[in-house]
Order: structure tokens, then sequence, then C-alpha cells
């Protein structure tokens, strides 16, 4: 139901599939394999670091750039694993996970009328912030079976209105990561139409086979124009705890201070400590859960096959795509409505993705990120589909 004092400006702020799907995954007891969250925790140390943390006092609003060992620890990781150096004193900002990060580029940049492209299919923010600013977005397809990034439409998505191109890669749904030759497009395009560039690498660390994450930041001419957001939530395995991070110029990231301020002002004092711990000391424990990873998604793969679909085999991000054709669904959503009741199972349909929602229309996203106990419970269920 909706209001009619509800804004224009938030019209696609509604109640999304995620929430209609996990209810209809409590009400049926399912496997939940639609929301992307994993359900075994982070490294022991940092929730120590946390705990201890809270016991200490370090509770009441930290500074609101985000505390400097933090923004020490964010610095020397983009350095350590990207050469890219950033100032923590200027350079660096700590929000309230990627997603106010992203919110507060869009608002701090965006204006009525302007144009952003975005990688289409969308991670659902990426719509609502770019409405609440006013901005409209220009959606370039990445679209199946292949999904892959079509260079003259990328091209021909850029106008004098385009403001900012935004960037997921990994990327949520469809698991791409761009390639060299993607980057070195984007890269060109940004510096001909000189517009600025958001990267959202949230899953810069969850990358399989001989996949590698290359921030866009490293291209030349690149770094000056570009608002890298990630986040410790898939990274550390906690989601909940909400600590992102926006690096850039100094002058770009204060006008982004100057947004994020008024929208939660600071961001989880006691996680701040744990998050630069894990930074500092937990390249160890990613490398060992970005390989576990790589094993789930194996043998989630193995199993969607046994019961007659063909997954989309992910290079990145713990999500896995199929084409529910072969069952009979022509529609992903119906077949997401359907699945819990006929089997116990939630998936998420990539349509909600998409504002082209034709070219999404028969694809089902699976996240991976989970026990293998429920993988295998979630393919024994799904038995009753064939
Ligand atoms: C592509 C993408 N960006 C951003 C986020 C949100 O990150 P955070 O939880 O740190 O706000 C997610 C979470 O699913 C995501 O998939």
């Amino acid at each position: 139901m909706s209001s009619p004092w509800k804004a224009e400006r938030v019209r696609s702020a509604t109640t999304t599939i995620f929430a209609e799907m996990s209810a209809l995954a409590v009400a049926t007891q399912s496997v939940n394999l639609g929301q992307g969250f994993p359900d075994t925790d982070g490294p022991e140390f940092m929730l120590d670091e946390a705990r201890a943390a809270i016991a200490a006092g370090v509770n009441q609003y930290p500074p609101g750039r985000g505390i400097l060992p933090l923004r020490q620890a964010i610095a020397d990781h983009a350095s350590r694993h990207y050469g890219l150096d950033y100032d923590p004193e200027t350079e660096v900002l700590v929000t309230t996970g990627a997603t106010e990060a992203l919110a507060a580029t869009i608002l701090a940049f965006v204006d009525p009328g302007d144009e952003v492209v975005a990688l289409e299919p969308f991670y659902d923010s990426y719509a609502a912030s770019i409405d609440l600013a006013g901005g409209r977005r220009v959606g370039v397809g990445l679209f199946g079976p292949e999904f892959t990034l079509d260079h003259a439409e990328l091209a021909a998505a850029f106008t004098e209105r385009t403001k900012a191109i935004l960037i997921n890669s990994p990327h949520n749904p469809t698991g791409v990561v761009l390639s060299d030759a993607d980057l070195a497009e984007i890269a060109r395009l940004a510096i001909e139409h000189d517009v600025l560039v958001i990267c959202d690498e949230v899953y810069e660390h969850l990358t399989f086979d001989d996949a590698q994450h290359r921030p866009l930041a490293m291209l030349p001419g690149m770094r000056e124009r570009t608002v890298r957001i990630s986040s410790s939530g898939k990274t550390f395995s906690a989601t909940g705890w909400k600590i992102g991070w926006a690096l850039s110029t100094p002058e770009l990231i204060s006008e982004i201070t100057a947004v994020k301020q008024f929208l939660t002002f600071v961001s989880g004092a006691p996680f701040q400590p744990a998050i630069a711990r894990a930074l500092n000391e937990g390249d160890a424990w990613v490398e060992q859960a970005r390989l576990g990873l790589q094993a789930k998604r194996d043998r989630l793969a193995a199993g969607l096959r046994s019961v007659g679909l063909d997954p989309v085999i992910p290079q990145g991000t713990y999500f896995m795509t199929t084409d529910v054709t072969p069952l009979g669904y022509p529609d992903g959503v119906a077949f997401c409505r359907d699945l819990p009741v006929r089997c116990g199972v939630v998936a998420i349909p990539h349509q909600v993705f998409y504002d082209r929602v034709a070219a999404g229309r028969p694809y089902v996203r699976w996240a991976f990120c989970k026990r293998d106990d429920v993988l295998d419970e979630a393919v024994t269920r799904l038995r009753a589909l064939a």
C-alpha cells in the first residue's frame, strides 16, 4: 500500500522482492539462497576486537571521517593490493556500509536531470539513490546468455547530460569481472566525456579461478576522477556491521563527507578498530575464505546441473545465475514465487535488477555463500522439481 503523500522522488523505493522472498522463506521454512549474506562469521580475532572495544567503552560518536587507524588500514590495504596510494587524512572516508558511500557520492554530485550510466542489471540501491538525487539512470546491458559488456552500447550511452558512470565489478548479480579491455574502454570514455567515475568494488576479494579484480583507478588518468567504494561486509563476512568506505581525491572526499554527515553523521564506533585489525592482519583469512567460496560455487553448480539447470559460472561475487526455462518457466518471477511452495527453496529473479525487464526475464540468481549442508539441502529439495 502506498501513501498519497509519497514523494515522486522515491518512486523506486518500494518494498523489494528481497523482503517478499525472505517473508516467503520464513512462511514456508525454505532454504534461503535469495539474500546475499554468509551464514558463517568472519575471523575470530576481528570478532574479539569488537567485543573488547565495546567492553572498553568505545561506544560514543567516533570522528566523522572514521578513526584514523581504520583510515590508515584502508589506505594501506589499497597500497598493498593495488599499488594505489591514498592519504588517510584527506582521501579516505569511513561510511555506513558501501550503501551509504554510494548514496552520499550520488547525492553529492548528481543534480536533477543529470544522467548516470550504470551496468544493467543494477544493484537495487543505485536506482533509489539516483532517484533521490533527481538523476536519470542509463543502463548499459550485461545481458544473458553471455553477460558481456557491449562496447558500442557503452559508448552510445554517453550524452551531454552524463555526469557520472557507476561501475560494479565483480558484478552483482551476474558474477562478471570486467576485463582489462572493458576497463580501458570505460576509462577512455570517462576521460573523453569528462565524467566522474564511481566504482562499487564490494566484491573485490571474491574472485575465482584466474579472474582478478583490477580497480579502474589504476588506469592512467583515472585516479583523480574516480571514487572507489568498498566495504568490510563481504570481505570479512560481517554484512551486519555496515562498515564501508570511499577513497578519492581530497576535493571529492570533502564533498562526499559533507553529505555523509547529514545521512548518518558517523558510523559504528566499536566495529571500526575491529575492521582496522581485519584489514591489517586478515589477508590469509580472506584468501582461505575465497578458496572456500570457490568450492561452494562448484558445489552448487554441480547440484544445479543435477536438477537440469545450466549455471553461468561466476568469476566473482557469491551469486550464480541460471536460465530457468528448461524447468518450464519462461519467467523467473513466477519461478521464484512457486519455488518455496513447490519445494522449499528461495532464489531471486534477475528481473528486479533491470529497467529492460525482458532481458532478465528467464534468469534467476542463487547465493552460494552458505554452509555446505545448507547448499546440499537446497539441491535435495530442488530434485522435487525434476
Ligand atoms: C553490488 C553491491 N554494492 C553494495 C552493496 C552493499 O554493501 P554494504 O552492505 O556494505 O552497504 C551490496 C550488498 O549486497 C552489493 O551487492
